[in-house]
């Protein structure tokens, strides 16, 4: 049986940085993001009874070594689920390149265990397939239900997942991916990084702050307080690379076009615009704002150098599987 899944990628607003379970993937925090819906990653999965090792390719750009043994390890997990043993084709394709620095494990992780568990003739629930796609990469849990998510930390592989959450609708939310031309730092993966959080001082006090955000960003939606809702967002922007900068070694993910996006923002909400940053494990920062405000705060940034280009996006599905099969 062969079965595709769409995906999207997600953007943290309450992040997710170490794990206290390296095996399962159970994170020290709760988090919460935004689907994104012009970042997709389409898998086709199908086990073939020919096949005596697994065969991953990833469109236009290909697999490492590295990223094929970890597609291998997510299709064992669905064997074991379906009780079955056959290797299989997996063909992958991101609307955006991999090699751009951009968070694809989550959209990637989400489309190939829906593809994977459809194709193993498994009918999981969305929570069932957000506790699955968390153990290939944890924020692709979050990439499941899509939407706007919490992925509970739980304590267990069965209560750890995300599901959606509420948020006020007349906001029209936008995230504006703005990508830096300067990727030159070196790069310290996600995974690599976070193993490493506990060697910052600050690390618990950390983990406290990041479950009272999640209170607040909530308490901000119910209350329909835009305002309070952007300083939860960039709180966590801080509180994420406080934890960076101050691990052993320290990473420093942002370049000065990073911070010059930050300064541009600062000043435009002095002027009454009220856009937030944020910026996951890279030098790019994600904009977040409302519809109304999108071609002001493009304008504003587009005079900035620096900038590779701007991708718009709006709040992404879930994962969900489609009949465009890749082969
Ligand atoms: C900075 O989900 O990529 O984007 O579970 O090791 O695969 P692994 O990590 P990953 O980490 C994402 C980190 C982050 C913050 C976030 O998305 O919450």
């Amino acid at each position: 049986m062969k079965k595709t899944a769409k995906a999207h990628s997600n953007i943290a607003l309450v992040k997710y940085w170490g794990k206290g379970d390296e095996k399962l993937r159970l994170p020290v925090n709760s988090s919460a993001a935004i689907a994104l819906d012009n970042l997709t990653t389409t898998t086709t999965v199908e086990f073939q009874e020919n096949l005596t090792a697994d065969q991953v390719d990833l469109v236009g750009e290909g697999f490492e070594v590295g990223e094929v043994e970890k597609v291998s390890k997510h299709l064992d997990r669905v064997r074991l689920l379906a009780g079955i043993t056959t290797k299989a084709k997996v063909v992958s394709q991101n609307s955006f390149p991999k090699a751009a620095g951009m968070a694809s494990s989550a959209s990637g992780f989400a489309a190939l265990s829906a593809a994977a568990a459809a194709a193993a003739g498994l009918q999981l629930s969305e929570k069932e397939l957000s506790i699955l796609a968390r153990q290939g990469s944890g924020s692709a849990s979050r990439s499941v239900p899509g939407g706007v998510s919490v992925w509970h930390a739980g304590t267990s592989n069965e209560t750890s997942y995300a599901e959606q959450i509420e948020y006020p609708k007349d906001w029209d939310i936008r995230v504006l991916l703005v990508m830096a031309e300067d990727t030159s730092a070196k790069k310290v993966g996600s995974t690599e990084g976070m193993a490493l959080a506990t060697t910052s001082p600050y690390f618990q006090i950390a983990v406290r702050e990041a479950e009272a955000n999640i209170k607040k960003l909530q308490a901000s939606m119910g209350a329909g307080d835009w305002r309070a809702f952007g300083k939860v967002v960039e709180d966590e922007c801080f509180r994420l690379h406080t934890l960076c900068m101050t691990e052993t070694p320290n990473i420093l993910y942002w370049r000065g076009v990073t911070v010059e996006v930050f300064q541009k923002l600062l000043s435009l909400r002095e002027r009454g615009v009220m856009a937030f940053f944020t910026v996951d494990a890279g030098p790019h920062v994600h904009v977040v704002c409302q519809g109304k405000d999108v071609t002001r705060v493009k304008a504003e940034l587009e005079q900035l150098g620096g900038i590779k280009t701007i991708i718009e996006c709006g709040i992404g599905e879930g994962a969900r599987l489609v009949e465009q099969h890749l082969f």
